[in-house]
């Protein structure tokens, strides 16, 4: 047997592994892992999808007015670039196999809709299905996967997700593959998004097939929802990476089901997992405070951050309070302490703990967008019931 290292191939001797896996460990180095080689996603895909606040009603001139908004509100200056229709845009195939969109909903046809939102200066996504049926109902892409990437590449298309409802007894690794498979050919970039909710293993085998794969059944707007796709998640961080990402689910922020205390940790938290930060409100109609929490290009810039670490959990004093860390590219740390219980509670960041091994650093709040000082070993503050502090740790220099 053979293993490559950097394109090189070498016998298998076990020392020779040892030795190798010891160099790599000092050195810091990391072995090669696998990425779908599309170039894409090299941060965690930013944009909005239509599922969360509108379900199937879905229309052209709702995905126009979106792009306007995301473009006006500043959204897109602060990197939403995706503008995805989810489920229910398509009614039936032609004689020819041809995917065929709502005509009533959509009378202006799918490529006209992509060249609109192009010219907002954002990128277009579209949804199907590994299966025989979407989700709702309506054609999935079984047996009509090379047939579906034309078809996407014909439009404009640049972002497809793919569900797994209707799949019964297929193979998830096998089906997603032909579908990466399929674009691959049409030779135009599209990030795939793999939707089967952590049913499949997929952290096994979706980093080479996709760019980022749900981890989690469909969130909720609610609080406990939230924590439960953030636990899980947080789960599989050794395996994130640019171009490959887990995928806990569209943001709620801004639908109405949780506070704007709430909605702060459940961005910061996203951030902190480097999860792709895909808004899923009315941005038409959203009140600043919303806005404000979608565009903080602070905590963005955690999430965003070109390392592509997935930030892990540090100190757990009581399962209610918990200190996270993500790594930056630049050397510091953003660590996000978060108490998931009613009632504010002090909570401390130590910098050792947290991965930062110096006496003291300085220390910037994320949501305050003040600098706080420099601190000696720890920062300690009270966290609001139901919220986050999020903080950039930075060495003292
Ligand atoms: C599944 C997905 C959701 C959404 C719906 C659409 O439940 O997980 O994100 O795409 O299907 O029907």
């Amino acid at each position: 047997m053979a293993i490559r290292f950097g394109g090189q191939t070498t016998r298998r001797r076990p020392w020779a592994i040892g030795l190798v896996a010891i160099i790599l460990g000092l050195s810091g180095a990391r072995a090669p892992r696998s990425m779908l080689n599309n170039g894409l996603a090299l941060t965690p895909p930013m944009g909005w999808n239509s599922w969360n606040h509108f379900g199937c009603n879905v229309s052209e001139s709702l995905i126009r007015e979106t792009a306007d908004s995301i473009a006006s509100s500043g959204m897109r200056d602060a990197g939403y670039k995706y503008v995805v229709i989810d489920d229910c845009w398509q009614v039936s195939r032609g004689a020819d196999g041809v995917i065929v969109a709502d005509p009533t909903r959509f009378p202006h046809g799918i490529r006209a809709l992509a060249d609109y939102v192009h010219s907002k200066g954002l990128k277009f996504g579209i949804y199907t299905d590994a299966g025989t049926k979407t989700c709702q109902g309506r054609p999935g892409t079984y047996g009509h996967e090379e047939q579906d990437a034309r078809t996407y590449a014909d439009w404009h298309v640049d972002y497809v997700k793919e569900d797994w409802c209707n799949a019964t007894g297929l193979d998830a690794p096998t089906q997603y593959a032909k579908f990466r498979d399929a674009l691959a050919k049409v030779g135009r970039p599209i990030v795939l998004s793999i939707c089967e909710w952590g049913h499949n293993q997929p952290w096994d085998w979706a980093p080479s097939t996709g760019n980022l794969w749900r981890t989690t059944e469909d969130i909720e707007d609610k609080w406990p929802s939230m924590l439960t796709n953030l636990d899980i998640s947080a789960q599989h961080s050794k395996i994130a990476h640019p171009g490959a990402w887990n995928d806990p689910d569209m943001l709620e922020v801004g639908n109405g089901g949780m506070s704007d205390t709430e909605y702060r940790a459940h961005f910061s938290m996203w951030a902190i997992m480097a999860a792709p930060l895909i808004a899923g409100n009315d941005v038409r109609t959203m009140s600043t405070a919303t806005r404000d929490i979608l565009t903080n290009p602070e905590v963005i810039a955690v999430d965003q951050d070109s390392l592509g670490a997935q930030g892990v959990i540090v100190w757990e004093p009581t399962p209610d309070l918990q200190v996270w860390s993500k790594k930056m590219r630049d050397g510091s740390i953003a660590v996000a302490m978060l108490n998931r219980s009613t009632v504010p509670a002090k909570l401390a960041a130590n910098f050792w703990r947290a991965g930062l091994h110096v006496g003291s650093a300085q220390v910037r709040d994320l949501w305050q967008r003040a600098d706080l000082g420099t601190f000696k070993n720890e920062y300690a503050t009270t966290v609001p019931a139901h919220g986050v502090v999020m903080v950039r740790v930075t060495p003292a220099t």
